[in-house]
């Protein structure tokens, strides 16, 4: 099957060009300046797509999901299914998941049960990072061999005492290990100690609401981790992505590290760039448990949300992953009525990142190569994919966007929505721009007409080491 992709402009973070793709069977094979060649080739191929006047990048890479989580006595109500469906909805061609080890668990089990869970149920490709819940003898050991499986990427918890949380000593160890086998550890950055015990005091004094959620992880527990985490990888001289980072005062410290020369890294989500504790987490009643994760929505008063463009800007924060974790409300959220602690944590997004990140283009926030970069190109090259994913170029998987800056998007329930869950975490969000054609490896998964998707078709992606290693 050859389709050429024509009169769009190609867009990567060097620049926007006139180009013509021309995408034979999984890959693309050529790109053509516009003209006699390209005429002559669009008679002899099988599909012609016009992008005239529209975007055409590279699909999106979600770098950080969570299907079918279990947390706090429930499971992530997207399967790899229908995540991996709503996820090719919009744009996004490419996920990252967490497998996971609990305590008390070997590696490689976890490891197997996140394969029985995806394997040959994906709409789009995908791989996998491991969260070590229990650092021992054994688990670092498995690091290694899963490095040689393409899990190269291991997501530590200084959050969560009792469930993933990790004492420093651990994550020492393994952050030694993976200096050793050249993988990546990723920290969830939360003084989770402390938090406990703030969270301890503020329902003794009968807080129970959503917001206090929010209040019992003020930026200091967020700020401290990083700091921390940032001198633990100092001393083993391993490179760190700190996840889903949400206070200003962290990214300023993981800033600070950076121009200090350290290989450390910083990823954020739309829900820190759009939303708040005073109107989300604040909502009347029950209602701002929709918005419960961690690290929580910091407060827009505080200019949380400003200063996480700006990092976006100057590189110092360097991908937007979604963190992808969908509860629905109605008895999943309802777990922690009376008892915010008890509210199972986490958003739904994997739908609406292109989307959500595009109106940042449109708002002044960030160009559009940036925009390409930061949801797709890096994520590539940061977690071994690149340059068969995250690029615009002969060889690479023809996983391609085309996207109408002329378009419109509705974000809603029942509007554009194939998450599994019972409501929108982004009900009413305006987008000037739409997910018009969205292909996975030269196959056209939604156009116009739909969606045209087959289950299993996604596979799974061994992933070489970081590029971003010294
Ligand atoms: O609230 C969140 N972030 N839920 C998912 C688990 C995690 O910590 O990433
Ligand atoms: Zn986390
Ligand atoms: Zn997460």
């Amino acid at each position: 099957m050859r389709t050429l992709i024509r009169h769009g402009s190609v867009v990567t973070p060097q620049g926007i060009q006139a180009m013509d793709v021309l995408v034979d069977g999984e890959t693309i094979s050529a790109l053509l300046a516009p003209g006699a060649t390209s005429d002559e080739l669009a008679g002899a191929v099988d599909r012609v797509i016009d992008a005239r006047g529209k975007y055409v990048i590279p699909g999106g890479i979600d770098a950080h999901t969570h299907m079918e989580l279990p947390f706090g006595g429930t499971f992530a109500s997207d399967t790899f299914e229908t995540g991996t469906r709503a996820a090719a909805w919009g744009g996004t061609t490419t996920i990252i998941d967490f497998a996971v080890q609990r305590y008390g668990e070997r590696v490689q089990d976890g490891l197997a049960a996140w394969h029985a869970k995806a394997d040959g149920n994906c709409f789009v490709d995908y791989g996998f990072h491991q969260i070590i819940g229990g650092v021992d003898d054994d688990s670092l050991k498995a690091m290694d061999e899963l490095v040689d499986e393409g899990i190269t990427s291991f997501k530590l918890f200084m959050a969560y005492p009792g469930v993933f949380y990790s004492d420093d000593g651990q994550i020492l160890r393994a952050m030694q290990q993976a200096k050793h086998n050249g993988s990546m550890i990723m920290m969830h950055a939360e003084n989770g100690i402390a938090i406990d015990v703030l969270v301890a005091q503020a329902l003794a004094r009968g807080e129970t609401a959503p917001i206090h959620h929010g209040l019992t992880r003020p930026w200091e527990t967020e700020e401290e981790a990083t700091h921390r985490a940032i001198m633990l990888a100092r001393i083993t001289g391993a490179p760190l992505y700190i996840v889903h980072m949400s206070a200003k005062q962290a990214v300023q410290t993981l800033q600070e590290a950076r121009d200090l020369g350290l290989n450390v890294f910083g990823e954020t989500c739309p829900q820190y760039l759009y939303l708040s504790l005073e109107e989300q987490l604040g909502a009347p009643g029950f209602e701002g448990a929709k918005w419960v994760c961690s690290t929580p929505l910091r407060s827009r008063e505080e200019g949380h949300q400003d200063e996480l463009w700006r990092y976006l800007r100057t590189n110092d924060l360097s991908i937007v992953s979604t963190d992808h974790c969908p509860f629905c409300f109605k008895e999943q959220k309802e777990l922690g009525l009376g008892d915010f602690s008890k509210i199972p944590n986490g958003i739904g997004s994997v739908e609406h990142r292109m989307d959500l990140i595009y109106q940042g283009v449109v708002d002044g926030q960030l160009s559009v190569e940036r925009w390409v970069e930061i949801t797709s190109t890096t994520p590539a090259r940061m977690f071994g994919l690149y340059p068969r994913k995250g690029a615009i170029a002969p060889g690479s998987d023809a996983d391609i966007v085309v996207y109408d800056p002329n378009g419109h998007t509705s974000i809603g329930f029942d509007k554009t929505h194939h998450m599994n869950m019972d409501h929108s975490a982004w009900e009413g969000y305006e987008i000037d721009g739409h997910v018009d054609v969205v292909m996975s490896r030269g196959e056209v998964l939604v156009d116009e007409q739909g969606f045209h998707g087959t289950k299993g078709r996604g596979r799974f992606l061994k992933r070489d080491l970081s590029q971003y290693l010294i």
